[in-house]
């Protein structure tokens, strides 16, 4: 196990009924709010009602920021960080899924920010600080609401990159009402599934052989989300269910996974450059790219996979190589994810050969990708031409 420093400060509020405790944080942060939000789910069930009456009731004044798109991007970073500084704002709260709270975090701290914020997204300079961010999250999927990360887009340049300003950009509460997320539709259910799988992946990829807790927390998770998301598809007014997958999302990627260990995350580098360039929905990209990565590392790193195989999917390896034990287990993943009708192909997305080179070199940027395998702009090539 490596060295580490573990700190998480993001207070959980989790159950049905806890938007109560929007009134005493929001005493707690300040009577100025910005209230992020996206494209109106949060209307239609109920949500946004349910927080504007808890901050009437702690006698904020409100201003409303509407229409943050899915994949969000730094051109509404820009008009949310100026709205801020005319305001006087105090914090920003985020009522939605990834793209609202990654939106927010990247608002609060492009307002203390002296200079373009993509310059920060882009890693050519550091944040400075930020305002306090809490959030009300209805999708389980990302782990945004406890992790100091966030994801933005330049739709001019097709770049979609990931940053942080840790401890800055770490929410100061999240509250995690599983009866928020029922009315997510069936798709992007699906895609927050295999979003906070895939994150498990990432982490647990890594070649630090002593980790055995940590091992044991991702396979738990991992199976998890191997029993419910079946039910949960079928039956996605559930919200027990529903609860399940909320907390396997936010544990996911809240740092618990990859304390002392080296994650690879090439996936994550590799579908940011395809939705930079089509727009696709990032659980959508990772269920197609994954299982030919693993193809991949399989042949180089079979007992990873085999222990996978036998942990999550309860393959027996009855006498076999770790080979084919691990195969076995990779086929029981694509399996499992065409069961819930997660996507396949690149081509279900219209994706065609045209720009798999500029794809890899956008997830190239910063040189080879991948700690568990190591990754060259070919290499990413051939896996984006395996995905066709
Ligand atoms: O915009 P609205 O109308 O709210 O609709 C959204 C959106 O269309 C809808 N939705 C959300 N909650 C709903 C709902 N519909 C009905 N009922 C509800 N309760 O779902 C759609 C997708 O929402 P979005 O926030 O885009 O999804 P997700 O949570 O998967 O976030 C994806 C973004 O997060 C980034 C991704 O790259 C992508 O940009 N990521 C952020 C990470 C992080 N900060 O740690 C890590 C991830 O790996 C990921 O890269
Ligand atoms: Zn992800």
């Amino acid at each position: 196990m490596k060295p580490f420093i573990y700190e998480n400060p993001t207070r959980l509020y989790f159950g049905e009924g806890q938007i109560r405790h929007l009134i005493t944080e929001t005493k707690r942060l300040g009577n100025k709010v910005l209230l992020l939000y996206g494209g109106g789910s949060i209307k239609r069930n109920g949500v946004y009602d349910a927080v504007m009456n808890a901050l009437k009731e702690a006698g904020a004044e409100v201003l409303e920021l509407s229409g943050v798109d899915p994949n969000p991007r730094i051109s509404t970073v820009r008009r949310g960080a100026q709205m801020c500084n005319e305001h006087n704002i105090d914090w920003v709260l985020a009522v939605g899924g990834g793209s609202v709270i990654d939106c927010a975090k990247a608002i609060a701290a492009a307002a203390v920010f002296d200079g373009d914020f993509w310059d920060v997204v882009s890693h050519k300079r550091s944040a400075q600080g930020a305002l306090p961010i809490g959030t009300v999250l209805t999708l389980a999927a990302t782990g945004s609401e406890m992790n100091a990360g966030s994801v933005i887009t330049n739709e001019e340049t097709q770049e979609k990159m990931g940053w942080s300003a840790s401890p800055h950009t770490f929410p100061k509460f999240s509250i995690l009402d599983p009866a928020y997320t029922v009315s997510v539709p069936k798709e992007h259910t699906v895609y927050g599934i295999v979003d906070m799988m895939s994150h498990v992946f990432e982490q647990y990829f890594h070649h630090d052989e002593m980790a055995p807790v940590q091992d044991g927390f991702c396979e738990s998770i991992l199976r998890a989300i191997v029993q419910t998301a079946p039910k949960l598809v079928e039956d996605l007014e559930n919200v027990e269910l529903r609860g399940i997958i909320m907390y396997c999302g936010t544990m996911a990627l809240n740092g618990l996974l990859s304390m002392g260990v080296t994650g690879d995350w090439a996936n994550h580098d590799m579908e940011h450059a395809v939705s930079a360039v089509y727009d696709i929905p990032h659980g959508g990209g990772l269920a197609i790219l994954f299982p030919h990565w693993m193809d991949v590392a399989v042949e180089k790193h079979p007992e990873r996979f085999a222990q996978l195989a036998e942990n999550v999917f309860g393959i027996k390896p009855e006498g076999r190589s770790a080979l084919e034990v691990g195969k076995e287990g990779i086929q029981a993943l694509r399996d499992f994810w065409r069961s819930i009708g997660a996507p396949t192909r690149l081509s279900d997305y219209n994706i065609d050969d045209s720009r798999l080179i500029l794809m890899a070199g956008k997830a190239t940027t910063f040189g080879p990708r991948g700690r568990f395998i190591t990754l060259t702009l070919e290499d990413i090539a051939d896996i984006y031409t395996r995905a066709l």
